[in-house]
């Protein structure tokens, strides 16, 4: 496995989200219901896979190796254009999760913004990787010796193995804040009357339920 053949195989499942979500949009156009679920799914992709995965390999290693090279004004331009890009590509899925976020009662106008931001990234990502593949990565490995090539490719792996440890972790973090924010409302919120009535074993589920 090459350098440049892994982002590149990285590219083509990002690929395979886009005709996914182009036929999606499709649909709901041709009268389908838009699913919660579907625009969710799109968000966490794009947020863990397309952006902190593989974004993240590109900036955080070879772009990173890059900028200790003498590379041409060319490439430097591309290399700076990219980034720009990928910080486009995350406000363009915030806009998304934004639209998307679903409150029990989605509204005509969020499902307008949910379409538009599924289109958005159907057009954004194809250009975005026909850059990196036609003008940019195949032509910076040559920056670069295969001893080099093979030393980012072990941090590559090496950053795969450790994001699905800080996902985790974030995804737990979060969870036991909302949690502590959860008992934190009970607790104020229960006199010491109400207190005595309540069942040891109720559940509070205050806050979690969108009451
Ligand atoms: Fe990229
Ligand atoms: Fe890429």
């Amino acid at each position: 496995m090459k350098l440049a053949g892994l982002l590149m195989i990285e590219h083509r499942l990002i690929e395979r989200m886009i005709s996914v979500i182009d036929e999606e949009v499709d649909a709901i156009r041709a009268g389908k219901k838009a699913d919660a679920l579907f625009a969710d799914t799109v968000v966490e992709f794009m947020r863990i896979y397309a952006d902190k995965c593989h974004h993240g390999k590109e900036e955080n290693v070879l772009f990173r190796e890059l900028q200790r090279k003498k590379i041409s004004a060319a490439h430097k331009r591309t290399m700076d254009e990219l980034v720009t890009e990928h910080a486009a590509g995350r406000e363009i899925v915030k806009g998304l999760a934004l639209a998307g976020r679903y409150d029990g009662n989605r509204r005509e106008g969020n499902l307008t913004g949910v379409i538009k931001g599924l289109e958005r990234i159907v057009k954004f990502y194809p250009e975005h990787i026909e850059k990196e593949e036609k003008y940019f990565i195949v032509e910076v490995m040559n920056y670069f010796s295969g001893k080099e090539q093979d030393d980012m490719l072990n941090e590559f792996r090496e950053y795969d193995r450790k994001l699905i440890h800080a996902k985790y972790q974030d995804v737990v973090g979060k969870m036991e804040k909302d949690h502590s924010s959860v008992l934190e409302h009970c607790q104020s919120s229960v006199t010491a009357e109400q207190d005595r009535f309540r069942a040891d074993d109720e559940p509070c589920d205050a806050g979690m339920t969108g009451k």
